[in-house]
Formats: structure tokens, sequence, C-alpha cells
């Protein structure tokens, strides 16, 4: 895991807006996974400042969402769609039949329809960078504690916790759904490169989990132990109950030097 602990979340969106820019101008047909949440919306700010003031092109990128809720209208202001289109599709120049989420539908089986979202990811060549945040009680997607580190996309119930966390985006007359579709612990590891986003003291604990507890389905972030190229960019407070801090901002400050000359990816 390469570990980047920046002063505050504007810094933390800065950094993961430069390897998303990165990827787009070196990959001629690029994918991206992307994540939703309030975590990454300054990151979607930033490509729209940076699609608007500097002409960077989405018109060749292709995204697959990490989740989206169970048999919601695409049009309710609470799906993924919803949200992905107010924060960055409708701005820049994506082509939309491009963009993708692991929808199910009524009527849908979401077995079928998980099956068919993991072809879909396999005929596009696979997933180059895969956004994420991570949840305060360690999920990856709506990946909950308990999940299979093997899982593919398929149906999940939520967690009491993750309910009450996302309460707040809820009015009171609006049903809260309490499932949802999702990438699995397995899909997500298959994406060539993970920039997991965290900031905030509500996320210390998970972020102390993810990197120095076992890799467990307890915590499903802590699988990413295991990717080839894991990067988990964080702000100080999320960073807060980290034990080695020291060391990795002195292997951030070597490591940056390989950027500066090489590039952020090395495979993609
Ligand atoms: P948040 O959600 O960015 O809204 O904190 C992260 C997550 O649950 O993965």
């Amino acid at each position: 895991m390469q570990i980047i602990i920046y002063d505050n979340a504007h810094q933390v969106a800065e950094s993961a807006a430069k390897w998303v820019k990165e990827l787009i101008n070196k990959k001629p047909a690029p994918v991206l996974g992307l994540a939703t949440g309030s975590t990454p919306i300054s990151l979607y700010k930033q490509l729209v400042e940076q699609h608007k003031a500097q002409g960077l092109s989405f018109k060749n990128v292709t995204t697959f969402n990490l989740d989206e809720y169970h048999q919601i209208d695409p049009l309710n202001p609470q799906s993924y769609r919803s949200f992905m289109d107010k924060n960055l599709f409708s701005h820049v120049d994506i082509d939309m039949n491009n963009t993708f989420l692991p929808t199910c539908a009524v009527g849908e089986n979401p077995r079928v329809q998980g099956l068919a979202y993991e072809e879909n990811i396999k005929k596009h060549g696979g997933i180059d960078l895969q956004i994420l945040g991570i949840g305060a009680n360690g999920h990856i997607g709506f990946n909950e504690p308990t999940s299979s580190l093997s899982s593919r996309t398929r149906i999940k119930t939520l967690t009491q916790q993750t309910i009450s966390d996302n309460s707040r985006l809820f009015k009171p007359n609006e049903k809260q759904p309490t499932m949802a579709m999702t990438m699995g612990i397995a899909t997500i590891m298959n994406a060539r490169y993970v920039l997991l986003m965290a900031t905030g003291a509500n996320k210390a604990n998970a972020v102390k989990d993810m990197i120095t507890g076992g890799v467990s389905a307890m915590c499903p972030a802590s699988a990413l132990q295991m990717h080839e190229n894991a990067i988990i960019l964080l702000d100080k407070a999320a960073a807060s109950e980290l034990g080695e801090q020291n060391y990795y901002q002195w292997a951030e400050s070597e490591n940056r030097k390989l950027i500066e000359h090489y590039g952020y990816f090395h495979n993609y």
C-alpha cells in the first residue's frame, strides 16, 4: 500500500484528480471505476474544473460505478445515477452510453444483473483505476463486514450502521433503500490500480483497521493489503490513529521522486 497523508481534504481531492488526469491523458480508452458518497464530491469538482479550464476530455472514458440502490428509479434524485449526473457526467464531455452502474430494476434478477455487470467490465478490458471511499465500518462499495473477500457484483443488504450513516442524505419523507447492488471485493481487487480516499476523524478507526489490522472479511477494505497497486489518500484526521505516520511521509517523499521521473502508472 502507498499511504499518503495530506493536511486537509482539499489536498486529498487535488491529489486524486492528478491520478485521474494522468490516466485520461495517457491511455487512449481509459476505464475508470467511480464511487459516490461525500468524499469523492470534491474530486469530481476538480475534474469538472479541469475539463472547463484545461480541456480535460472524457470523450474516450468509460466508467463503472461501484454500486447502486436496488430497484431505484434512475431519475430518483437519491439514485447513484442522479448523483453521478449531478456531480460529474452532466458537466463534462463523456458519452453517457459509456457510463455504467450495477442496476437492478423492478422485475430484474439481481444474480443475472450482477453477472452481466462483471461481463461488461471484462468486455471493456477491465478497470484501470478504481476510486474508493471507505465506510466507518470498513466497507468498500457496499461490501459490508462479513462480505466474502472473493465476492463479485451482487445484491447486498446494508448494515444498520451504513443505513444510519447515510440517513443524513435523505429527507424525512423519503424512503431510504436498505439493499443495493455492489461490485464485489474481488471485482475491486481486479482493478489495475485502486485509489482510496478517506477524510475526517470518523474514518480514523476504519483506516487503522484497513492498514494495520489483519486481512479480514470483518474489514472489507483490509483486502487492499493484497492489492498490487493500492494508493491510500488520507487527511490528517483520517490518519490520526496510525502509528507510523513519519515513515509514510518519508516514503511518500521518496516515492514522489519516482513519480516525477516515471509518472503515476507503470502498468495499465
Ligand atoms: P462517504 O462514504 O464518502 O459518504 O463517507 C464512503 C463510503 O461509504 O464508502
